[in-house]
């Protein structure tokens, strides 16, 4: 539908985008889509079917055989919950892998753009504004500097249980990077016509606050 208002987040892993989408959702009353865990959900099934991530023709056939369904603050996966295995740091590494390949992306396009319902929707990932909501009223490039990202990725990790490095984290991050700037599908990009929000110094309040304003600020 297309006249639904998309408010599309973009950026690198880690830059915050989760959280100030989430929080810009909740406060709006908008519905909110976390692409990157749809390919999360993949890289796991991949890796669970001991497949290989690197092979475009097997992630497809592992792809069209699994069940992804979100369903509150849980992510299903053949029913199981999910929500926790996917935010492991070798399936962050797994769902860069299969989001490199074209028809694994073209294979979800639907599935993301059915988010789009009334009143409206947040969108966070890596191609939001330039290939799933191309017509998205704000679109948001949302930064911060790897050595930023490291640490937040670090602190998330532990609070969740994992073990973490800050220094393989880092460079896990800056790999990760390269791989989605530098594919030929759908890479990272900002958008000519998006709004670049870099967040290395500022509080998630300040980062949401900034959204918030963008937002309020466009012509009604
Ligand atoms: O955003 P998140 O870190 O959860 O995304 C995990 C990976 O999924 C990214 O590194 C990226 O390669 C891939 N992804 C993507 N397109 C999106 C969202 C995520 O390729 N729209």
């Amino acid at each position: 539908m297309k006249s639904t208002p998309v408010i599309a987040i973009d950026g690198p892993s880690a830059s915050g985008k989760g959280t100030v989408a989430q929080a810009v959702a909740a406060e709006l009353g908008f519905h909110y889509l976390d692409s990157g865990a749809l390919y999360r959900i993949v890289g796991l099934a991949v890796v669970r079917a001991g497949g290989n991530l690197e092979n475009e023709s097997e992630v497809l056939s592992i792809l069209l055989k699994i069940h992804i369904k979100f369903e509150q603050a849980q992510v299903l996966l053949n029913g199981a919950d999910v929500s926790d295995a996917i935010r492991a740091e070798p399936i962050s590494a797994a769902a860069s892998k299969v989001g490199a390949h074209a028809r694994v992306r073209h294979a979800l396009l639907q599935c993301q753009r059915d988010f789009r319902q009334q009143p409206g929707l947040v969108a966070d990932g890596r191609d939001m504004a330039s290939v799933v909501f191309p017509d998205a009223i704000l679109k948001i490039y949302l930064t911060a500097s790897a050595e930023a990202r490291a640490e937040r990725r670090y602190k998330q990790l532990i609070g969740k249980g994992f073990n973490a490095s800050i220094a393989a984290l880092l460079q896990e991050i800056r790999l990760r990077d390269q791989r989605d700037s530098e594919r030929a599908a759908a890479p990272l990009q900002k958008c000519a016509d998006a709004v670049e929000v870099d967040t290395t110094h500022l509080s998630v309040a300040q980062s949401i606050a900034r959204v918030m304003a963008l937002y309020r600020a466009l012509p009604r």
